[in-house]
């Protein structure tokens, strides 16, 4: 059996296919566009020939993330907050913590025996989230990737006191106009959104083992700044984006083998192979 999750973030698409042993046989990642439905289809169809499968061999298909309503062919939609928690948990299952630092939403989540327990989530903000990255890379014409590289040069960060995206921006130009090394204005950065991050959560009560995922842990300086502000190390993934969309594969596999160990039939929605030919 093949299982898979969808999740349709507000910056990055994710898409993962299960077997029936639990194991990850495929997975496509592409930037999230206006026409999400099509998107949908479109990762679908990569994600199937990777797996060298058909839409019908997909046993239970789930979406998540904000644009979960967008994809045609899913059976359920969960929302991200339980998904990211059941993905996280099937990847390290001593996590009691687990940050999501994605493109717009900052979430911390508290687990127990791999059950979300409580929650907490930015208010419609970009200070503490990816997009605050973006915004800075941008202005200092630095590729996204590079960025955690660079800041780990530091030897002296700059304090970043804006708590505001835009006037943070102001102050970078500022601190790059007075001459002050591009790594120490970098690491200010880092350290900035890693309080911003690192406030919001403590107010769950942050616990150890703590696991960071969405595209931002991929930046190891803003990893490095969540460590030293917290006092504890942290986990991340190998594929840190992945975890909503694996999640949401998980919950697939344990819905049709709960059915089935009720002797229960499995109702999934239409396969609609056509419509994504069409779409594609
Ligand atoms: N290689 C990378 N290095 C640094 N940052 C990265 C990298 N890849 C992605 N990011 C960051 O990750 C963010 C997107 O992460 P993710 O895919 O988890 O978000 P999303 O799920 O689309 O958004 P949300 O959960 O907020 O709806 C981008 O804003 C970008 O800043
Ligand atoms: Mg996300």
């Amino acid at each position: 059996m093949y299982f898979a999750g969808v999740d349709i973030g507000s910056t990055f698409t994710k898409i993962v296919i299960i077997d029936s042993k639990g194991d990850i046989i495929s997975k496509v990642i592409v930037p999230t566009r206006a026409e999400q439905r099509k998107l949908a289809n479109k990762i679908m169809i990569e994600a199937l020939n990777q797996a060298n499968l058909s839409l019908n061999e997909i046993n239970y298909i789930i979406a998540t993330g904000y644009g979960r309503f967008n994809v045609p062919f899913a059976d359920r939609q969960i929302s991200e907050l339980t998904c990211h928690a059941k993905g996280v948990s099937a990847l390290f299952p001593s996590v009691r913590t687990a940050i999501d630092i994605g493109g717009q939403d900052l979430k911390g989540l508290k687990i127990k025996d791999g059950k979300l327990v409580n929650f907490i989530m930015n208010d419609k903000c970009a200070a503490g989230t990816g997009r605050f990255l973006e915004v800075m890379a941008d202005l200092l014409n630095l590729s996204l990737k590079d960025l955690g590289e660079i800041s780990l040069k530091s030897k002296r960060k700059v304090e970043i006191s804006s708590k505001c995206t835009i006037f943070a921006r102001h102050e970078v130009m500022e601190k790059i106009s007075e001459n002050v090394p591009i790594e120490d204005v970098i690491a200010g950065l880092h350290y900035a959104i890693a309080d911003r991050i690192v406030r919001l959560v403590s107010q769950i009560s942050i616990e150890p083992d703590i696991v960071v995922t969405g595209g931002v842990a991929k930046n190891i300086g803003v990893v490095k700044a969540i460590e030293d502000l917290l006092g504890y190390k942290v986990l991340v993934p190998e594929d840190p984006l992945i975890t909503g969309a694996l999640g949401a594969a998980i919950i697939g596999k344990n819905i049709v083998e709960g059915a089935l160990s009720r002797g229960e039939e499995i109702r999934v929605g239409c396969r609609r192979l056509e419509e994504v030919e069409l779409y594609w």
